[in-house]
């Protein structure tokens, strides 16, 4: 990726009754919420300071992390609605990973993939589905071929996620948890090829 590639606009999957849209100013109170429960906060890149006004923060950046090369981060809602249901994302790393194709693990720079859900929304195929409407997009509009998950081995149903994504367990990676690596499932997006913000 070279970076100055915009967050999708209209990248929907109405089959599964979900968008993936950029995080806007009006989810800061959201977004701090989100980030108040304990397995969301483990899964995302939240700071330290979890206030509304530091969600605010870190989302005024995400155009600047996305325009650089670093990370995308989407929000994930209802195809008919704005309340944010979840967050699915990637982040470029300089990781231990198998290389594409399948070789030997070595430290390389990485695509690394990340999600999580609200409580109130699991359950229901959201990320899952989130996962791979990102990736349909992220592939050709990021210009990556193969992305990696960090994901620990008794977390049942982030496995069943990406698996459901096409990423296989590659192996241990540290203490914590398992490396995930596959490639990005193929495209279009299945509510066509969005537009841009
Ligand atoms: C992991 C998480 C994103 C799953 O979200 P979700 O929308 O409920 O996931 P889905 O509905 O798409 O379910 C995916 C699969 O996991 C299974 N699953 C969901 N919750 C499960 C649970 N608590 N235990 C076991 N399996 C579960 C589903 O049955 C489904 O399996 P299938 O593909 O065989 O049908 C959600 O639990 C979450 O946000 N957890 C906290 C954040 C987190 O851990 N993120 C990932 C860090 S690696």
């Amino acid at each position: 990726m070279t970076g100055a590639a915009p967050p999708p606009a209209g990248l929907s999957d109405p089959g599964h009754g979900l968008r993936l849209r950029a995080w806007g100013d009006e989810d800061a109170a959201a977004l701090a919420a989100a980030w108040a429960v304990p397995d969301v906060r483990g899964a995302s890149r939240a700071p330290a300071d979890r206030s509304p006004e530091a969600a605010a923060r870190w989302i005024a950046g995400a155009g600047t992390r996305a325009a650089t090369g670093l990370a995308v981060d989407l929000a994930v809602c209802a195809l008919d609605g704005d309340e944010p249901w979840g967050e699915v994302g990637v982040v470029r790393r300089r990781l231990r990973a198998p290389a594409e194709g399948g070789g030997p693990t070595r430290e390389q720079v990485v695509w690394e993939v990340g999600w999580w859900v609200l409580p109130d929304r699991r359950g229901r195929g959201v990320a899952t589905a989130a996962v791979r409407l990102l990736g349909t997009w992220a592939g050709p509009a990021l210009g990556i071929g193969a992305w990696v998950a960090r994901i620990a081995p008794d977390h049942v149903a982030s496995q069943r996620v990406a698996a459901g994504a096409g990423l296989t367990r590659r192996g241990r990676f540290d203490a914590e948890h398992e490396l995930w690596a596959g490639p990005l499932p193929p495209g279009p997006p299945p509510g066509g090829a969005p537009g841009r913000v």
